[in-house]
């Protein structure tokens, strides 16, 4: 991607979209430097308590999910960004190619911290009122794929079929035609318009190896105890109400 448009874009000329945007996600002001005030961006504290997905996700997973992982992703872009800024217009071949290797660790990296927000805000206590699938969301999955099991068969089968190696398995809808559908992506990939996230799940082997060791289908059924399904209608309603992206 073209450096300035690179820089364009994470400056916020692009609308924020659902939580699929860092304009979406919080920042402070660094003045930790004598020589240059940086905004940077920072990890956004759970909704819940790091053992409250117990005994489904161990509070051992989420707290090195959280303060290592998501941390890692957060301090890297924010590294990276700053690197950018300050060799940013130099013409020198090494500049060039250090610039490339930046703008792959942006990308990354800004996938990995919008994923894991969205993530986050998409999972919730099972048992809780939030954790039962619920209002127009619930009807068009019902519509669609007949009951709440036959959505979870197809969701995990296409997860569990795709995503080989690291990535997510998602439920989008699709802002133009209003369609609920399923996607994955590779690493740290994120969803982008026209399709907005209802529920996301991350598949990287952190996110379920100390408790489920290589056994995914189980991690799988897991985690449908503890999805936010209030969170995901909500989303779903923001799809509906969405101007598509073509207008
Ligand atoms: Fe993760």
């Amino acid at each position: 991607m073209n450096t300035l448009l690179l820089l364009a874009l994470l400056a916020g000329t692009c609308a924020a979209q659902y939580g699929q945007s860092l304009d979406d996600l919080p920042k402070i002001t660094d003045n930790s430097t004598a020589t240059s005030s940086n905004e940077k961006y920072i990890l956004p504290p759970l909704p819940y308590e790091y053992g409250a997905l117990e005994p489904h996700i161990s509070a051992q997973i989420m707290k090195l999910h959280h303060q290592a992982h998501h941390q890692a992703y957060v301090d890297n872009l924010n590294k990276a960004l700053v690197e950018l800024k300050e060799i940013q217009g130099k013409e020198e071949m090494a500049t060039k190619d250090r610039i490339e290797v930046l703008e792959e660790t942006i990308h990354f990296n800004r996938g990995g911290h919008i994923n894991h927000s969205l993530f986050w805000k998409g999972l919730a206590p099972a048992g809780s009122p939030d954790a039962s699938i619920q209002g127009d969301l619930g009807e068009a999955i019902i519509a669609k794929w007949g009951s709440a099991d036959e959505f979870s068969i197809a969701l995990f089968r296409t997860i569990l079929g795709r995503v080989r190696g690291s990535g997510w398995g998602w439920l989008v809808c699709n802002v133009d035609t209003r369609e609920l559908l399923f996607a994955t992506t590779r690493d740290q990939d994120p969803i982008s318009l026209p399709q907005l996230v209802i529920l996301g799940i991350d598949m990287w082997e952190h996110a379920y190896y100390l408790q489920y060791y290589n056994n995914k289908q189980s991690y799988l059924k897991a985690i449908w105890a503890v999805l936010n399904w209030k969170e995901a209608n909500e989303r779903y309603l923001a799809c509906l109400k969405h101007t598509p992206s073509s207008s």
